[in-house]
């Protein structure tokens, strides 16, 4: 049986810089291999030396940029030559000799880094073909990196955002848009399902058009410097390296104010002054590519018609916005359900691009995500692939398992606490507004002044009845704080338990005030018949003070009735017993149709309603109230639950997608 590697290196191979990430299969702790620029990644770059061993990378650019003119003759600096990757052998043997460099490089510098004894994966663009890959995957396994796995580059993307939480299982199977805008190309990956389903892009709009441009900026202002540069044959260090610093420099500080003005020391040439974004926009609307990078370019045999700008003038910000557009418009179509945008690759810091997605889109930019560090997020995302794979295979069993005891042990007593508090407060409102207020007055002056039975109920229902509007304001009021309260409550706990397996919780599912749990009107549906509840308490209180009035009458035989019969029957038993009284003086008959409005004397009503009594209805009052809200409410309860169990199931399927990618 043979086992499998533990160290994983992912691999995203850039046109201007490569990227190289180390992660235990089954242990999420991915490292970016710095290999001492201070930063993620390495410039995809080769210097060979007629009698010494070839350089890669910075220094490979600074030895070039160092040398002499007469050194440079023995010189040969190689760049951006992965995307030839396919039709050119030369370019193969440039990769080769890269990254096998990379290898030497890493070992002299004590880097652990052994792709041999690893599992590798290396990215490809998503519109890559399969000529492309079994390519890399040749030249991969000449440079000593055995037998490569390569995995579509938005993936990787996708993975670092939903490792970082950045969004939820289910949520990274809907709609994503990855946009990768590098050093020499920019990508467009729309995916659903973890899947690409549709990918675009435009091989040509690369930040090194920008270097470009920067570099233009520099010449006007120093015009002088530019024989210098030519005579010590350090056109491309001056371009790609110092003036791509200056770019970067200059986009970071806008990112962060367009007001600024910039300058920035292009090495030992001079600088670059008062670079507003003013000025900018005005370059990069009308940019032409320098006769020395076209010079460049075709040495490296990349021809200017193949960039795309040999035909005169060009609107670079533009040139994005038509690539997002175009692809979007040919087969996804605007509304395709982008739900989500990421952005990666160096150039998609540029503050121009965040504005162009929004517009474009009309997503909301809470919904745009790009790390700290974009360049380095789709090697990071490739090399947690195993672990998360692994990670998530266990976690969507032990999730499962845990459902219906989260439900049980903290959803059921939250919800249990909140809407009892619920009750709880309305049945006092009420009782202060209606019992106290209203009620009570009524019962007072019936003991004290006497009255009919009628008249009574008569005065109660009238206040029952005005006492409406005030009623629904009330619950109004209360149900505003269980509206908001609520799915608060539920969607904190929920967030905690996701969290305590390392997922985040999905934002549709369970949010603020307009998510789905309230929405679809959920509460609306599930909220208690206030006012139907409580004018039937209400009225069983009514009815029962007869009742409990006519007991008096007839001599504790309505007490027992008020237990134990149905409320119509109940008055008609009251009003039995009251005929029973009557009927001694008036016959039958005349008792039965002076029963209700009999106007009872106050001997009998003291003793019937006296302060204890009223206290005691009081409390029922109130308690039934309460209890019949609580009633209510577990409907709300078992709708909560289940809704709960539903947004964690498709976490789970979710995560099981992800282990079979
Ligand atoms: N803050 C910044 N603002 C604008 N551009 C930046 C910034 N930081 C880096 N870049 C640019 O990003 C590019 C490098 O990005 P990245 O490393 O993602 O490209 P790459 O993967 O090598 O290229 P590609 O994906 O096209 O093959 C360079 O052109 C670099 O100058
Ligand atoms: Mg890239």
């Amino acid at each position: 049986m043979t086992t499998q590697p533990t160290t994983v290196i992912a691999v995203d191979f850039g046109t201007t810089n490569s990227y190289f990430c180390k992660c235990p299969s089954r242990q999420l702790s991915p490292v970016g291999v710095d290999f001492g620029g201070g930063r993620d990644g390495i410039p995809t770059a080769i210097l060979y030396r007629q009698s010494r061993p070839a350089l890669i990378g910075n220094w490979a650019l600074h030895e070039y940029g160092e040398a002499t003119a007469e050194e440079k003759q023995s010189y040969q600096l190689v760049a951006q030559f992965k995307p030839d990757l396919a039709v050119s052998e030369q370019a193969r043997t440039h990769a080769v000799d890269f990254l096998r460099a990379i290898v030497t490089q890493a070992r002299n510098q004590h880097i652990a880094l052994a792709p041999a004894e690893s599992q590798v994966i290396f990215g490809v663009p998503s519109e890559a073909d399969e000529a492309y890959k079994q390519t890399l995957q040749q030249v991969a396994l000449q440079a000593g990196y055995g037998d490569v796995r390569v995995v579509d580059e938005p993936k990787g993307a996708l993975l670092y955002h939903l490792w970082h939480k950045d969004f939820s299982p289910s949520e990274a199977r809907e709609g994503v848009l990855v946009i990768d805008f590098g050093g020499g190309t920019c990508d467009f990956a729309f995916m659903r399902d973890l899947e690409v389903r549709h990918s675009w892009g435009d091989m040509a709009l690369g930040g090194r058009l920008f270097d470009d441009l920067f570099y233009q900026w520099f010449a006007e202002q120093n015009p002088d410097c530019l024989a210098e540069i030519e005579r010590a044959s350090d056109f491309y260090y001056v371009y790609a390296y110092l003036c791509r610093e200056a770019k970067e420099f200059f986009s970071l500080t806008m990112a962060r104010d367009r007001q600024e003005s910039v300058n920035k020391s292009i090495g030992r040439y001079g600088s670059l002054r008062k670079m507003t974004w003013g000025g900018f926009v005005e370059r990069a609307r009308q940019y032409r590519p320098s006769g020395a990078m076209l010079k460049h370019l075709e040495d490296l045999g990349v021809s200017a018609a193949g960039l795309g700008v040999s035909d005169g003038e060009r609107d670079l910000l533009d040139w994005f916005k038509r690539s997002l557009e175009e692809g979007l418009q040919s087969q996804t179509g605007r509304d395709s359900g982008i739900g989500r945008v990421i952005l990666a690759g160096g150039s998609s810091q540029w503050p121009f691009v965040a504005d162009i997605v929004t517009e474009c889109l009309g997503v909301d930019p809470g919904k745009l995500m790009r790390s700290d560090r974009p360049y380095a997020a789709i090697s990071e995302g490739l090399a947690i692939l195993p672990a998360l794979q692994e990670t998530f295979g266990t976690l969507r069993a032990n999730l499962r398992r845990d459902v219906p005891r989260f439900c049980e042990e903290q959803i059921k007593p939250m919800l249990r606490q909140v809407t009892d508090t619920y009750a709880a407060e309305i049945a006092a409102d009420v009782t202060y507004e209606l019992f106290d207020q209203r009620i009570r007055p009524q019962l007072e002056a019936f003991r004290v002044e006497g009255g009919s039975v009628s008249d009574l109920k008569q005065r109660t229902s009238a206040e029952v009845e005005a006492f409406e509007t005030q009623l629904r304001a009330i619950v109004e009021k209360r149900s505003q704080h269980l509206r908001t309260g609520l799915p608060e409550r539920v969607r904190a706990l929920f967030a905690q338990w996701l969290m305590s397996f390392g997922l985040s919780v999905p934002e549709d599912a369970l949010s603020g005030e307009c998510d789905v749990l309230v929405r679809d009107g959920l509460l609306d549906e599930h909220l208690p018949d206030l006012y139907g509840g409580i004018v039937e308490a209400v009225g069983w209180f009514v009815i029962a003070g007869v009742a409990s009035f006519g007991a008096a009458i007839g001599g504790g035989a309505g007490t027992a009735l008020i237990l134990s019969g149905p409320l119509g029957w109940l008055v008609g038993g009251v009003l039995t017993g009251v005929i029973a009284l009557l009927g001694v003086r008036y016959g039958k008959d005349r008792a039965k149709a002076l029963a209700e409005t009999w106007v009872a004397p106050t001997w009998l009503t003291k003793r019937v309603l006296s302060e204890a009594k009223i206290a005691k209805s009081r409390d029922q009052f109130q308690q039934d109230i309460r209890g019949r809200l609580q009633k209510q409410c577990m409907a709300l309860h078992a709708e909560f639950q289940s809704r709960i169990a539903q947004v964690a199931e498709q976490q789970i399927e979710a995560l099981s997608e992800i282990t079979q990618l």
